[in-house]
């Protein structure tokens, strides 16, 4: 037992977290076997409440916890569009991780690098299931945080050869694409359209604001077929003739998916063939033809979270970073 449980708890900065940051091969691990956890009910997480002081921004609370893994705490996050005009990220907040067999708490972290990673890990588990296994050209649109990590998480995946940028900011595009050629030693084009982003690649990942009323610009025939899309920032992006295009729409939890459209998202979306707990226990097929549209709506789960702050508590502890404070 940790001998400092009930006495302290191990505060970790953005920085130390980055720091201790387990590789995105291990999350990856720890979210798909979440996933696994959750098809067989071993997982506890009520759907997110939150609080909306702005117009299209959210605070929200998320407790969840994956019983054999012992592993439980609690994320509350902010999401705000508009801070990008105050040069604020766009998602902040802190994580609590406790101790499953006391409820102390034993870490208090910041949790935008958590978000970041376990949001491009979801993707690539969606990905596994829903893209082909040879995709190799990637169309990002919103190339900020989740831009990168859902890059970074797909190139553990995918023999990835290309990525195309779209920002609406294009000295954003252009600056993502010269570091992602560096990082990860393939092509990278930052482009001037929506478009061009969309039509040759065979993952797209939309990440860019999440609007109750979407935006709507990628059109029907845009998504090719025998491509994968994941909607980081949900149906934001797309007309809803192109998501209908959609052969296997997919979600990491249809309960949340729910309360999502009574709270007014998600108006016109087509039917939920499976979420990725199914796809990842086999319930389900995931991709079974080469021609088939797929697409994963993954709202970011709070097990997600639980599922990967464990690994970074456990890393800090053994590299020694971060600050006790007393209880
Ligand atoms: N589904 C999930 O699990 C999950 C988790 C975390 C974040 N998100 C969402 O992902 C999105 C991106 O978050 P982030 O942390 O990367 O934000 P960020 O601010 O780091 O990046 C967003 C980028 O999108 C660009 N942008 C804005 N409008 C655009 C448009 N119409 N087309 C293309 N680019 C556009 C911005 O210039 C910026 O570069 C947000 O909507 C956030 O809520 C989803």
């Amino acid at each position: 037992m940790d001998d400092q449980l009930g006495k302290s708890m191990l505060y970790l900065s953005r920085a130390d977290v980055a720091a201790a940051g387990p590789a995105m091969p291990q999350i990856i691990s720890a979210v798909e076997q979440m996933f696994r956890e959750k098809a067989e009910g071993r997982t506890e997480m009520p759907p997110k409440i939150g609080v909306h002081p702005m117009p299209d921004a959210f605070i929200h609370a998320m407790p969840a916890a994956i019983v054999a893994q012992k592993a439980v705490g609690m994320k509350w996050v902010a999401g705000y569009p508009e801070n990008s005009k105050r040069g604020l990220p766009y998602i902040s907040g802190v994580f609590i991780l406790n101790d499953a067999d006391t409820g102390f708490p034993v870490a208090f972290m910041d949790c935008t690098w958590i978000t970041a990673q376990r949001t491009g890990a979801a993707t690539a588990v969606a990905a596994k299931y829903l893209a082909r296994p040879d995709s190799t050209k990637v169309g990002v649109l919103g190339c900020g945080v989740q831009g990168r990590s859902n890059l970074e998480a797909l190139s553990v995946c995918f023999p990835l050869k290309k990525v195309y940028a779209y920002d609406t900011h294009p000295e954003r595009a252009k600056t993502y694409a010269e570091e992602m050629r560096a990082k990860f030693n393939i092509e990278a084009a930052a482009v001037a359209q929506a478009k061009e982003a969309v039509i040759d690649s065979d993952i797209v990942v939309t990440a860019g604001p999440i609007l109750r009323k979407p935006h709507a610009t990628i059109s029907s025939g845009w998504l090719r077929k025998g491509a994968f899309a994941s909607l980081v920032d949900f149906d934001s992006y797309w007309h809803p003739e192109a998501l209908h295009e959609a052969d296997k729409f997919c979600t990491d939890d249809g309960l949340q998916l729910d309360h999502y459209r009574e709270i007014g998202y998600f108006q016109d979306i087509p039917a939920i063939y499976a979420d990725l707990a199914e796809l990842v226990a086999g319930r389900k097929p995931g991709r079974q033809a080469k021609e088939e549209r797929t697409m994963a709506c993954n709202l970011g789960l709070a097990l997600d979270d639980v599922a990967t702050a464990p690994l970074i508590y456990q890393k800090a502890v053994e590299k020694g970073i971060g600050v006790r404070l007393p209880l």
